[in-house]
């Protein structure tokens, strides 16, 4: 793929990524290899957009639950993909 490439070839300060989710694991693993840390947007259903439904909890890494609506979207990919 291109993207462990231009990690090499570059200077990079961070990885954004969107898209779906197997994408976006694929490419939070290859900044991780390469040291740089990487940002996720994540998308879930979300039926309030406020906080208040739950419908887009997600867990974390570390064992807290977050909601993508309102913690989010963008988290640390450390913290939402093991
Ligand atoms: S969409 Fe309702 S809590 Fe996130």
């Amino acid at each position: 793929t291109v993207l462990p490439e231009l990690l090499e070839k570059g200077s990079y300060d961070v990885v954004v990524t969107c898209g779906p989710e197997i994408m976006m694991r694929g490419v939070a693993k290859i900044a991780k290899e390469h040291g740089i840390p990487c940002e996720v947007s994540l998308e879930k259903r979300m039926a309030c957009g406020l906080g208040a439904c739950l419908s887009c909890s997600i867990d974390t890494t570390d064992g807290q639950r977050k909601k993508v609506c309102k913690d989010g979207p963008v988290f640390p990919a450390e913290e939402v993909f093991a």
